[in-house]
């Protein structure tokens, strides 16, 4: 079945760059969120993102108003009845996704694919959720999304091979990179990442180094473009936490024990970039 109509829920950080890409490679979107301000704020960044690759010569001003017209924002889920796809990027609590999943289930066609751009929840529940478990499938974008290449695509246990090649080939069309990843807590990039980062924090309360001096050596060592406290901070030391805790509760191996210093640190609200202090202030 070809993919022409593509329905995005949630609006945030993720879902706004996921409207992008589709609008930009010529998909017409079915953007949802649950309030009218939080689409009004995807749109105005999409449209800003948008103006910056123009003045990079990445698109015309003309493809820049034709993608921003193929984003159509809604509050009414009902909306994403007619799509050929639907992806989730909404907020990352199990509850939240379980309710908007047995409603795309019931609402959209039964042949459609429905993906999740989750970080850690497991794609298995999700598939299971529905009647339609063969697809259900992770499409797990990069933040920024317009910029970054990688999308793990993700197998639940259930997902059939019609449904991988069919979400492989449609990160193909997005010009991204398709990884195949089988579901597992933390799938391979916060699996990998995310104990590094913990380490990090772990090498910071221990005294080993300050927090510029670990990312200092990363950055010169290593190559890394940012140090792991300065990510750790970009990406939300919340999400962070919820992570470490999804692949410790998921794995039940101790070496996935978050670190106390970022539990101490959640606590305080000190939640990185987002909340003006993290392991620097902004
Ligand atoms: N931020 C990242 O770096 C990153 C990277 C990869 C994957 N993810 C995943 O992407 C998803 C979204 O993360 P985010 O960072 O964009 O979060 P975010 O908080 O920026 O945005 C979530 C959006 O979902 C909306 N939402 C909540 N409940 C909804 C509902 N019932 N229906 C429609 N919309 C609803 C919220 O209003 C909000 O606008 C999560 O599953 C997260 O794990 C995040």
């Amino acid at each position: 079945m070809e993919i022409q109509r593509v329905g995005v829920v949630g609006a945030g950080t993720m879902g706004n760059g996921i409207a992008h890409v589709f609008a930009r490679g010529g998909y017409s979107v079915v953007l949802c969120d649950v309030e009218q301000k939080f689409l009004e704020r995807a749109l105005g960044t999409i449209g800003k993102n948008l103006e910056r690759e123009a003045a990079k010569g990445k698109v015309t001003a003309d493809e820049k108003a034709a993608a921003l017209g193929r984003i159509q924002p809604v509050k009414d889920r009902g909306k994403l009845a007619d799509c050929d796809f639907v992806i989730e990027a909404a907020t990352e609590k199990f509850e939240i996704k379980t309710e908007i999943f047995r409603d795309l289930d019931r609402l959209t066609r039964p042949e459609i694919v429905l993906a999740s751009n989750t970080s850690s929840i497991s794609i298995t529940k999700l598939g299971a959720l529905t009647k339609r478990p063969e697809k259900v499938i992770g499409m797990h974008f990069f933040n920024p999304v317009p910029v970054m290449k990688l999308v793990e695509v993700i197998r639940g246990l259930a997902t059939s091979q019609e449904t991988f090649t069919a979400v492989r080939d449609l990160a193909v069309k997005l010009e991204k990179t398709p990884v195949e990843v089988n579901d597992a807590p933390g799938f391979v990039s916060n699996r990998v990442l995310m104990p590094m980062l913990n380490e990090a924090m772990y090498a910071v309360m221990e005294g080993v180094a300050r927090p510029e001096a670990v990312d200092e050596v990363f950055k010169l060592g290593m190559a890394h473009p940012m140090g792991p406290l300065t990510l750790a901070d970009f990406i939300g030391l919340d999400v962070c936490l919820d992570i470490m805790r999804v692949m410790q509760g998921g794995l039940g191996d101790p070496k996935y024990r978050p670190c106390p210093l970022l539990i101490k640190m959640v606590d305080a609200g000190w939640l990185g970039r987002k909340s003006g202090r993290g392991f620097y202030k902004y």
